[in-house]
């Protein structure tokens, strides 16, 4: 059953018109314009057959207030015309009518038209939800993409930072154990040896140990640094909120996580330019991380063949809008696949089960990421070319306004 609104200032017509559909749909009748467009809103029909011979406000006035008004402009419109004429057809076209009926009508054209644009109507309908439904499905999936990439990327991180804890860890023990088989042969030495032990001796022992214990003590440091940079990551990626944070901060809190890589803390000739005030921004930080680092990756990866790549990282303000870059001196990104690089699961790489030792992967999920969260900062990224001769990627991201 449909809700069909007939509007007709001749009690007759539109008694006739009541007479056609009372059986098979819920109507409201009316009899000028002014009390159609109220209806339209109140009683919200599926479709109106309009008068368009009326006084004060004729069918053409009131069809067009209805296009006019986004609450009633999807509804459709079939006027009701004693005119034949041409003229007249095209008027109710161009105002927004869907079809025309001309008077004296017959049952069998109006309920044939009226059902047939009441088809179109639900099928529209349909449309207009699933397509509503297929978007909230897409927002959905692209949330769920952002999240396990962030996940698959740390991961990643974490895998390379836990194989880094291996040397220093050896070391500790290595050079405990040292010391241990120093202590015991030297205690050996003294209980079978001659009783005599050369003054210079026990100086020469104690100096080895001192300096196997400042190896220890450096080892320690760096694995404790290493920890700091995992706890202080760790706790801003749990940090699922937006706040109030500075660019800058976030910048450098990256640079020291991904310092445990060992490549890029000293393979990679890196160029760090931030901005010396503070860039506020409102962000949820393990976000602006994940850029970052994507970024940073990206550079990486692209540079993995060279001896001695290089690498800028900057920071700055242009207008309202805080920047980040990244660039590197690998071989650039060809132009025709500059479009689609945001795609997801663009890669130019392999997976990273088909991938060589030490090969980069991808998924090609980074820079769809990428993307996704600075549009919904209402921020944008560029690709351009690095004077260091590969890419530049750039980010803006919206600065707090101030108060
Ligand atoms: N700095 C860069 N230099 C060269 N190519 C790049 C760079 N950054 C991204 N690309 C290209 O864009 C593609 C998509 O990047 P991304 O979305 O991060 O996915 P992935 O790194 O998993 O391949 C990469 O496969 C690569 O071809
Ligand atoms: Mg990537």
């Amino acid at each position: 059953m449909h809700r069909l609104l007939l509007v007709d200032d001749d009690p007759i017509n539109l008694a006739v018109l009541e007479e056609i559909f009372s059986e098979t749909d819920t109507l409201c009748c009316v009899q000028s314009g002014e009390e159609a467009l109220q209806q339209a809103s109140e009683f919200k029909p599926d479709l109106i057959l309009l008068d368009i011979m009326m006084p004060h406000m004729d069918g053409f006035e009131t069809c067009r207030r209805l296009k006019a008004n986004p609450e009633t402009t999807e509804i459709p419109v079939l006027f009701l015309t004693a005119s034949t004429e041409l003229k007249n057809k095209l008027t109710g076209f161009a105002c927004g009518g869907s079809d025309y009926i001309t008077k004296p009508f017959e049952a069998e054209e109006v309920i044939a038209r009226t059902r047939t644009h009441l088809h179109l109507r639900d099928a529209r309908e349909l449309i207009r939800r699933h397509n509503h439904e297929l978007e909230a499905l897409l927002e959905e999936r692209t949330r769920d993409l952002i999240q396990s990439e962030r996940h698959a990327a740390f991961s990643l991180l974490m895998q390379g930072i836990i194989h880094n804890l291996k040397g220093p860890l050896t070391a500790v023990t290595g050079l405990s154990d040292f010391i241990t088989s120093l202590i015991e042969s030297k205690n050996e030495e003294l209980s079978t040896g001659p009783a005599h032990i050369p003054a210079s001796e026990p100086i020469a022992f104690l100096t080895k140990i001192a300096g196997s214990s400042q190896l220890i003590s450096g080892a320690g440091e760096e694995l404790k640094t290493m920890i700091d940079s995992m706890m202080t990551k760790s706790k801003s990626d749990k940090q699922q909120s937006l706040c109030e944070t500075d660019l800058n901060t976030l910048i450098k809190q990256e640079l020291t996580f991904l310092e445990g890589d060992m490549r890029f803390k000293h393979a990679i000739n890196k160029t760090v330019q931030i901005a010396e005030k503070p860039l506020p921004i409102c962000v949820v930080p393990s976000e602006i991380s994940q850029i970052v680092s994507n970024l940073i990756r990206n550079a990486m990866d692209a540079t993995y063949t060279e001896k001695h790549p290089k690498m800028l990282i900057a920071s700055g303000k242009k207008g309202k809008n805080a920047w980040l870059s990244v660039e590197d001196d690998g071989p650039g990104i060809p132009p025709e696949i500059r479009d689609r690089i945001f795609d997801p699961f663009f890669t130019t790489k392999p997976r990273a089960d088909k991938a060589a030792d030490k090969e980069p992967s991808g998924t090609g999920l980074g820079l769809y990421t990428v993307a996704a969260i600075v549009n919904t900062y209402g921020g944008r990224i560029d690709v351009g070319d690095s004077s260091l001769g590969g890419t530049r990627m750039t980010i803006s991201i919206p600065l707090i306004k101030k108060t």
